[in-house]
């Protein structure tokens, strides 16, 4: 398998006087949708990468950061919502979730339901299991 590369997706904003619309066209079809919100100062989330998942996140209040670890490379995505772009995560990313503003709520939509089996936990379960998987990243 070839681990894809993460892509922002641009966030169309309709102005008018009666208020602001924005637009996520999606690339993929979402079963689900969640978002997290009140994250205390310094926190952090995540600590797992997904099998399958494909996930878009974005932050329609405020901003946090997310950061793509694989086996080789490490990323670092800003999502600010004064910045009209929600970010692509392909399934096989290790990620971190950071830099929370007080404000900020981390909105995600995801392919599939909710799948424990989904998750991997362990960081050194995650390397042999990258290692193994891709071919571009061993
Ligand atoms: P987790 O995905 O680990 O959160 P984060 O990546 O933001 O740190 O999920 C935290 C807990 O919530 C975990 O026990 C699983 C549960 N959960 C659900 O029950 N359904 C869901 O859709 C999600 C995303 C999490």
């Amino acid at each position: 398998m070839i681990l894809e590369e993460p892509k922002w997706l641009p966030i169309n904003q309709i102005i008018d006087p009666a208020g602001s619309l924005r637009v996520l066209e999606l690339p993929f079809e979402a079963k689900r949708t969640y978002f997290i919100q009140n994250v205390p100062k310094g926190s952090q989330r995540g600590f797992h990468a997904h099998r399958s998942l494909r996930q878009i996140f974005f932050a329609p209040q405020g901003r946090f950061e997310i950061e793509l670890i694989t086996c080789k490379s490490k990323k670092s995505f800003l999502l600010n919502s004064n910045d009209q772009r929600a970010l692509i995560v392909p399934p096989g990313y290790w990620r971190v979730i950071s830099s929370f503003s007080k404000d900020a709520t981390c909105m995600v939509l995801a392919s599939e339901h909710y799948m424990e089996s989904d998750y991997i936990r362990s960081f050194d379960d995650y390397v042999s299991w990258c290692k193994e998987n891709f071919r571009n990243e061993s």
